[in-house]
């Protein structure tokens, strides 16, 4: 049965699309239009059509599943459906509720008139997949909402509420109550009007950009920094530019040619990849299927440090009341004041109103009574990393934790079956890693301990999906999947500085690759002395000799590099100086480091660590280990995270250089045996 069908109300032809969960534009999708709009323009009674959607949303695109499938370019395709609606020869309506995502934009702006719910969101997405509008609407949509618009909308992929388009034009009437009965109403209304005003005949919103061309480039170099790495968002302005420089019929040629170029590219199929990925994480093999999450009303948080503080907003921005619990009055009320200050500045952007800053903090009990915790449904311990300490923490609340609650522990590195033995619980109990800081990054590593119960998982997981987050469920090992795998790229790092690299180069490969910053900018910024034994007399290391300075980074304006009161970073002389004493120490000659090595240590030995997580079970599968590292460290998405970029280089390409390097990499260094299985077998980690 086709998913779109047909019925009539008076002279309207209402046209209803019924493809769950998200009325996807895949073939039958695309061919039932097609015949609607042929009924439409064959029937004498039919005056007018409605498009309309069944179900959460109106179409959020085209079937991202059907790409690099022959389906994806079964006739009709979505460029001819979007020229076929346009072309009716009746007044179409598109009645717009959820996303109109995408090709479903496109199918909206080839419509002739466009109305909505006030909820809707109206974007074009396809620059996060690496892509662009692929059926008209780099065209259509500066001709509807301006080139500025279509410019922000196409090369940032952020979608506009309703409200906002109908402000823009893009949108012709907002609909309060039943859509589709006010859609009808609509179509009622216009349906004698002619000539119909069809998107990619209109001219107006084009002229500012005509005369000053100059904003393309403005564009680019405002957005530059966002930008950087990505082929889509340029392939995006390139075609709204054909979109004024030239008539429609050339514009959506060049569209099309550019789609097409981004489409067999390595980038959109990364970002494509990461889409399902993402999508993938949040499913736990092996769980009974009825399993239900527990209830959770009230959260409890222990330690309102830099984590605990930014753990509690999470909860707090959801609506859910947050009851946390600090050792001393002082430390307390500096916790709730950075809350505070965060929920202002947020304000500040006008990302928040007052009374919203105030609805949050209303929400929060700050305690010194650990009691107070026995009303909590989960219990968050963001203390300090050691394991006493944690043990204590644990065997207190497991006295006076109600039953049934979950008790969480945000450890970077300590083992949770440890933490959980200190209960009379361990069904109880989890890992739930947040990422600094905790209210801005989207992971969330949920550790699963031997025993962890399975409802409790689930818990996590629904939970994390309601407080924003992305999760991916780690196992027990030191670091579990995201900092597990920082530790070869930090070991590496640090002899490649004894042997001839310099911080600074080392850096710079790692951020023209796409990272955010290098192993030691990041060094810097989190703190030289995190972990460090604090005992300035006993320096093993360089960064035993940095600390011992007070070189902790940009807390003190000097750490791996000099800062100055701007914090902006320059090499450091005394940096070097150390580096130099140690290679005289160790008795390291000196030697030219080529970007390559680097790449090869520091990269390479990542996604081997990344294997030895799955050969371990420690990760479910590798597309999770790529969720971790773009979502918690900054990987260029544009790669896929680290296990898909192995892909693309090649299994072999990454043993070879492994075995090139391996003399210098350690006596710890440990080569995968699943990694050459793969690279000999001519498998790979991720398809
Ligand atoms: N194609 C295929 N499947 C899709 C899809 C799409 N465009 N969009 C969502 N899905 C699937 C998801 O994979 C998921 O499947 P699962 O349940 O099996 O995991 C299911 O639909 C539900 O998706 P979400 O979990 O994301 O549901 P949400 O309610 O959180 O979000 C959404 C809904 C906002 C529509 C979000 O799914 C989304 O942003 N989708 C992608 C939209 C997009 O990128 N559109 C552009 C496509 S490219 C294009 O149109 C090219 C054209 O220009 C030629
Ligand atoms: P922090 O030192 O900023 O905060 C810890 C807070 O816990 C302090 O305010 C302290 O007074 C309080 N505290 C200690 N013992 C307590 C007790 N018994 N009862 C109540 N409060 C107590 O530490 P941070 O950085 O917030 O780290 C907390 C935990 O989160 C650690 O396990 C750390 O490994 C982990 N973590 C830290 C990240 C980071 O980037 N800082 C990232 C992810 C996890």
């Amino acid at each position: 049965m086709s998913p779109i069908s047909t019925h009539r109300h008076d002279d309207v032809l209402i046209v209803t699309s019924n493809n769950p969960p998200v009325n996807a534009l895949g073939h039958a999708v695309r061919e039932g239009l097609v015949k609607a709009i042929e009924e439409a323009d064959a029937d004498e009674a039919v005056k007018a059509v409605v498009i309309i959607a069944q179900g959460q949303t109106f179409f959020a695109g085209a079937d991202i599943s059907e790409f690099g499938t022959p389906k994806a370019f079964a006739q009709p395709m979505l460029p001819q459906v979007v020229d076929r609606i346009e072309a009716c020869t009746k007044p179409v309506v598109a009645a717009i509720h959820g996303t109109a995502f995408g090709g479903g934009l496109e199918v909206a702006l080839a419509c002739h008139y466009r109305v909505a719910v006030p909820s809707a969101k109206l974007g074009v997405p396809e620059v996060k997949l690496g892509l662009l509008p692929g059926a008209g609407g780099t065209q259509r949509l500066p001709r509807v909402a301006g080139v500025r618009r279509a410019l922000e909308m196409a090369a940032t992929g952020n979608p506009v509420g309703a409200k906002e388009a109908y402000a823009a034009g893009l949108v012709d009437k907002l609909i309060e109550g039943d859509l589709l009965q006010h859609a009808v109403a609509y179509a009622h209304e216009v349906k004698d009007t002619r000539p119909l005003p069809k998107s990619s005949e209109r001219d107006e919103k084009l002229r500012e950009a005509r005369e000053n061309p100059g904003i393309f480039d403005e564009f680019r170099k405002a957005n530059a920094k966002k930008f950087r790495g990505f082929d889509a968002p340029e392939f995006n302005v390139r075609a709204i530019e054909a979109a004024v420089a030239k008539p429609y019929s050339e514009g959506v040629t060049t569209e099309r040619q550019l789609f097409m170029e981004l489409m067999s590219g390595t980038q959109a199929k990364a970002q494509q990849y990461f889409f399902f990925a993402e999508r993938k994480a949040s499913k736990i093999e092996g769980l009974p299927e009825d399993t239900k999450p527990r209830d959770i009303r009230r959260v409890g948080v222990i330690g309102a440090g830099t984590m605990g503080g930014g753990i509690s907003m999470n909860f707090l921005s959801a609506g859910i009341p947050v009851t946390i619990v600090e050792m001393a009055q002082d430390a307390l009320d500096r916790g709730t004041g950075v809350m505070l200050k965060n929920y202002q500045a947020t304000a500040a952007k006008g990302k928040m109103t007052a009374e919203q800053v105030g609805q949050a903090m209303g929400l929060l009990k700050p305690t010194l009574d650990f009691d107070a915790l026995s009303e909590c449904d989960l219990i968050i311990e963001a203390v300090f990393e050691n394991m006493d300490v944690k043990k204590e923490v644990f065997g207190r609340l497991d006295k006076i934790a109600k039953p049934g609650a979950i008790l969480a522990s945000n450890t970077s590195y300590l083992n949770i079956d440890e933490i959980a033995a200190s209960t009379s619980r361990p069904q109880d109990v989890v890992g739930l890693h947040f990422f600094s800081p905790a209210n801005v990054m989207k992971l969330l590593e949920v550790v699963r301990g031997a025993k962890t119960a399975p409802d409790v998982l689930v818990t996590a997981m629904q939970l994390a999906k309601k407080i924003r987050k992305v999760a991916v469920v780690a196992g027990v090992c030191y670091g579990f999947i995201g900092n597990r795998m920082l530790i070869p790229r930090q070991t590496q790092a640090m002899r490649l500085l004894l042997e001839g690299a310099t911080p600074e180069q080392v850096d710079r490969v790692h951020v023209e690759f796409g990272m955010p910053m290098g192993p030691f900018q990041m060094a810097d910024l989190a703190g030289v002395d995190i972990g460090w034994h604090r005992d300035p007399s006993r320096i093993e290391n360089i960064r035993d000799a940095l600390c011992a300075i007070d070189r902790w980074g940009q807390k003190k304006s000097a750490g791996f590099y000099d800062y100055d009161e701007k914090r902006r970073p320059s090499p450091s002389a005394k940096v070097q100086e150390i580096i130099e004493e140690f290679r005289t120490r160790e008795g390291v000659q000196e030697r030219e480091i080529s970007d390559q090595e680097i790449i090869e240590r520091t990269l390479y030995t990542m996604v081997n660590e990344g294997a030895l997580i799955l050969e371990g079970g420690f990760a479910q599968r590798a597309s999770d280990i790529d969720v971790v590292w773009i979502y918690g460290y900054g990987w260029p998405v544009y790669r896929g995270g680290p296990m898909f970029w192995a892909d693309t280089e090649g299994l072999p390409k990454i043993v070879e250089g492994i075995r090139r390097q391996q003399e210098r990499l350690g006596v710890d260094f440990k080569l995968s045996e699943l990694l050459v299985r793969k690279a000999e077998a001519g498998e790979k980690f991720t398809r």
